[in-house]
C-alpha cells in the first residue's frame, strides 16, 4: 500500500464514531465490549502486584501515594467494566472468565517485584506505557470508552510522577546497592513493556478488530516507537545507563532501533501463566467466593 492509501485507510476506520448501542454492528459491538473488559481485568488485577507491598512501603508519604494509586486502578476497573457492560459484558463475567483461566492477562502483570528499589522504576517504565496507549485509546471511535480514558490518563499522569519522583529518590539518596537495583529493574522491564504494545504490524496486526474498527487509533509498532522516545530520554536524564543494545535512535529518520523481543516466549508467559498468574487467579477466585453472598444481595436490589 502507498502512504496515501494508508492515509485514506486510516481516515475511513475513524470516520464514523459510536455512542448508542443501535447504532453498531454486532462484530462492532463485541470488539468494542473484548478491548474494554480486557483492560478492565488488566486494571483490576494490575493492582495485585502494587498491593502485595502496601504493608512494606517503608516511609509513610509514599504509603499515601501507593495507597492513592491501588484506589485509582481499582476505580478504573470499575470505569471500564462499567463501558463493557453497557456493550453486554458484566463485570462478574470478566471477572469469573479470569477466575476460570478463559481470559489472557496483559504480559507485564504476570509479574511481582522483587525489592521495593524495583518499584519505582518497574512503575516509571509501565505508566509511561500506559500513557502513552491510552493517548491514543481516547481518540478511539467508541466515545464512552475514548471519554472514560480521558478521566483515567489524568490519574495515570499522577502515578507516572510518583513512580518518577520515586525512581529520582532512590538514584540521588540511595546507596550502590539500591542504584543498581533500579539499573536492573530497567534492564529487566524495558523488553517487557516492549511487549506490552503486542506483536508487531508485520505479524498481521492490521487484521486485529480492535485496530480495524478504528477503536485502537495507532498501531502497536507506532505506539512502541513514541514510547521509547519518550522514555529512554526520561530514563538517561535520571542517569540510568541504557545501550545502543537496548534502544538506539537513527538521527537521520528519527526510528528507533531497539532489543529484539521474544515473541514466542512472550506468548507462552500469557497463554501458560507467568511467576504470579496463578496467585492472581486465586486472589481473584478467592474474592468472587469471599464475596459472593454480598453480590447476590445487592443484585436483588438493584432489580
Ligand atoms: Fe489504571
Ligand atoms: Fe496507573
Amino acid at each position: 500500500m502507498t502512504e496515501n492509501a494508508d492515509d485514506r485507510a486510516q481516515d475511513a476506520r475513524l470516520a464514523v464514531r459510536y455512542e448508542r448501542w443501535d447504532d453498531m454492528s454486532d462484530e462492532y459491538r463485541a470488539a468494542a465490549a473484548k478491548v474494554a473488559s480486557f483492560q478492565a481485568l488488566a486494571e483490576l488485577v494490575g493492582v495485585l502486584p502494587f498491593n502485595e507491598w502496601m504493608d512494606r512501603v517503608p516511609d509513610y508519604t509514599r504509603k499515601q501515594m501507593l495507597v492513592a494509586k491501588i484506589q485509582d486502578e481499582v476505580g478504573h476497573g470499575h470505569v471500564t467494566a462499567r463501558v463493557a457492560e453497557d456493550l453486554g459484558v458484566t463485570r462478574e463475567e470478566i471477572l469469573e472468565d479470569f477466575a476460570a483461566g478463559r481470559t489472557k492477562l496483559l504480559n507485564i502483570f504476570h509479574y511481582g517485584f522483587d525489592s521495593w528499589e524495583e518499584i519505582g522504576p518497574a512503575a516509571l517504565l509501565m505508566n509511561s506505557a500506559a500513557l502513552v496507549q491510552f493517548q491514543s485509546l481516547d481518540k478511539g471511535t467508541y466515545l464512552p470508552y475514548a471519554r472514560a480514558l480521558k478521566k483515567i490518563g489524568k490519574e495515570e499522569a499522577f502515578h507516572y510522577n510518583h513512580a518518577l519522583d520515586l525512581t529520582h529518590q532512590i538514584l540521588s539518596e540511595g546507596e550502590a546497592e539500591q542504584r543498581a537495583i533500579v539499573q536492573t529493574a530497567f534492564d529487566t522491564w524495558f523488553p517487557r513493556l516492549l511487549a506490552y504494545f503486542g506483536p508487531p504490524d508485520s505479524d498481521r496486526y492490521h487484521e486485529n478488530v480492535g485496530y480495524q474498527f478504528g477503536l485502537k487509533v495507532d498501531s502497536n509498532d507506532e505506539l512502541r516507537q513514541r514510547w521509547i522516545a519518550k522514555i529512554v530520554r526520561v530514563f538517561r536524564e535520571l542517569g540510568v545507563h541504557v545501550s545502543d543494545d537496548i534502544a538506539r535512535c537513527d538521527e537521520e529518520t528519527g526510528e528507533w532501533t531497539y532489543c529484539e523481543v521474544d515473541w514466542v516466549a512472550s506468548k507462552k508467559l500469557i497463554t501458560e501463566g507467568g511467576p504470579k498468574y496463578q496467585e492472581w487467579v486465586d486472589t481473584v477466585r478467592g474474592s468472587l467466593a469471599r464475596n459472593q453472598r454480598y453480590r447476590k444481595a445487592a443484585l436483588a436490589l438493584a432489580v
